[in-house]
């Protein structure tokens, strides 16, 4: 299996003096061509600047990003970005949303009809695949938001990208509709052979997903344990009950509580009714 994206020793600081902050700290890891991988921890211990990095969209001040055998220099078509915010222009229809890239390069660049048309067919598989036929020709503002994210998604495979990186891109779904789109995700980056990249700060959504869960700790934010997820490729619901799947997401929960620094609720309410009590 060959590496999709290596990230050697990478060191990204925000600011300088007493108020810098160090969101990578000697970040190492290695996805691997086709894998899908979540990346989870606290607010603020930089997964979404991790995800920016090897998208090229943020710089880093050390350390090496290695995609497709090469560093990398920024952005480029190897690898899409999906983020929260569907992100979609709202004055175009469905289907133009989804081709709206390759529109953008058939204007500054040479491109014949036979470019158009293969670019036709791509757009109208993905609506197939997305499920999105029959809105194809509806704005984003007719659309749920579960609909809008599976517009969003299938934008960012209309290039084609080797490398899928996904920011919190379910969080304002409810539950129903993430569990969907779940099941859509792992079965579009499998019939794409994408590998994903995928930020959450939901537990069980990182084993679903995942197979392998990379749980991140803040200041400084650096990789603090890798989690094989010992689950089948093929997932199904009904895994989010098997013990191995409970134990994981336990072991998670715990390590991210310690890592964040902070107490939870259940900890904190009773070191204050302690304090009343001794009143
Ligand atoms: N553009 C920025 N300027 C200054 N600090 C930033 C910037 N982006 C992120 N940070 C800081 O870097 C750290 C990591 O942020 P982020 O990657 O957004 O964390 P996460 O996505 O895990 O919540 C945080 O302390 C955050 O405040
Ligand atoms: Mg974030």
């Amino acid at each position: 299996m060959s590496i999709a994206v290596q990230c050697r020793g990478v060191w990204k600081t925000f600011g300088t003096g007493p108020t810098a902050v160090t969101a990578l700290q000697d970040i190492n890891l290695a996805v691997e061509d086709g894998e899908f991988v979540t990346l989870v921890g606290s607010s603020g211990c930089g997964k979404s600047t991790l995800l920016r990095t090897i998208a090229g969209i943020e710089s880093h001040n050390a350390g090496e990003i290695i995609v497709g055998g090469v560093p990398i220099r920024g952005p480029g078509v190897d690898r899409a970005m999906v983020f929260q915010n569907y992100s979609l222009y709202p004055w175009l229809t469905v289907v133009e949303n989804i081709k709206f890239t390759r529109q953008l390069a058939a204007h500054t660049r040479d491109c014949t009809s036979s470019d158009v048309e293969v670019a036709a067919g791509r757009a109208d598989a993905l609506l197939g695949v997305m499920g999105l036929t029959s809105v194809a020709h509806s704005y984003p503002n007719q659309l749920s938001g579960g609909m809008q994210q599976r517009v969003a998604i299938a934008r960012a495979m209309m290039s084609r990208p080797r490398i899928l990186l996904m920011d919190e891109p379910f969080g304002a779904l409810d539950a129903q509709t993430r569990e969907v789109m779940h099941d859509l995700i792992l079965h579009v980056s499998q019939l794409e052979s994408c590998t994903v990249i995928f930020v959450t700060h939901d537990v069980e959504e990182a084993i679903y997903l995942g197979q392998r869960v990379v749980l991140m700790a803040p200041r400084p934010g650096r990789v603090d344990t890798v989690y094989p997820v010992p689950l089948t490729r093929e997932r199904s619901q009904a895994m989010k009950h098997h013990s191995a799947f409970l134990e994981l997401k336990v072991a998670i929960l715990d390590r991210i509580r310690s890592t964040s620094g902070m107490k939870t609720d259940l900890e904190l309410l009773q070191k204050l009714s302690r304090t009343a009590a001794q009143r």
